[in-house]
């Protein structure tokens, strides 16, 4: 797998953004596979820019989101279908609300949510391209490390790095939900093209764990290895050593 460093985060960010439009542009009703996090903040920015200034026409585009937290509504400021509301549907008008998926993480019964999104995801997919950011311990959407890479839609428990990680987003930590809806591994691994983004020095160790190309589940993101269609993209700080 190449890892190849873009130099600037937002160099990076742009030369993703560049795919996914290039990717829309192509296919009128594209399937994209989206990502949430800090990461990917500067991406769907550029993203944004370029389809406005082409005025591109996204309404057969549908969208599937990796994750959302359980216990939280859509309404919930720091859910995850208000982080791409307020990223990406609400900045560029165009794309149709009921192509637009995320699992509901305010569903009664989670466990069902997650079976009818994978069930979803097989009759709507493949997904064309799945963007990817990972977590400091690896874990990709947020499969944490040791979930089974035949994992499908699931219910997960998240662990404390992923809660303290992810606590910037909330008011106070322990506001941070402690489970969530997720993509399963081989949900993710049914894209038919993978780019995973990864940004600072915080990375840098995950990233070196998948440079080395040992393949295990301690390390959620190394199943890539398995796909044949994989980009990591890096900037400086995130790049391994190379000697
Ligand atoms: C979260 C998300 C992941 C994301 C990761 C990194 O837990 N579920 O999809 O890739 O954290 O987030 P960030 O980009 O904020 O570092």
């Amino acid at each position: 797998m190449k890892i190849t460093n873009l130099g600037t985060s937002t160099q990076a960010s742009f030369y993703v953004a560049t795919a996914l439009y290039k990717q829309m542009l192509h296919k009128k009703e594209s399937k994209l596979g989206l990502a949430t996090g800090g990461t990917m903040l500067d991406m769907y920015e550029s993203l944004v820019t370029l389809l406005d200034k082409n005025q591109l026409d996204v309404s057969q585009v549908e969208t599937f989101n990796l994750d959302e937290y359980i216990g939280l509504t859509a309404e919930h400021p720091a859910s995850y279908h208000q982080y791409m509301n307020h990223i990406l549907f609400d900045q560029y008008e165009g794309f149709d609300p009921l192509k637009c998926h995320l699992p509901n993480g305010a569903a009664e019964d989670p466990e069902c949510e997650a079976a009818r999104y994978e069930s979803l995801l097989d009759e709507r997919g493949p997904v064309d391209i799945q963007i990817l950011g990972i977590g400091q311990n690896g874990h990709i959407g947020f499969n944490e490390p040791g979930t089974p890479f035949d994992s499908v839609t699931h219910c997960v428990d998240l662990t404390e790095s992923t809660i303290e990680a992810n606590s910037r987003y909330f008011d106070d930590k322990a506001d941070v939900p402690k489970q969530a809806i997720s993509m399963g591994l081989r949900s993710i691994m049914k894209a038919k093209r993978i780019i995973l983004l990864a940004f600072g020095e915080q990375k840098k160790e995950a990233i070196t764990q998948l440079a080395t190309g040992n393949i295990t589940p301690d390390v959620p993101a190394t199943i890539l290895h398995l796909h044949p269609n994989v980009e990591v993209y890096v900037d400086d700080a995130a790049m391994p050593d190379l000697s």
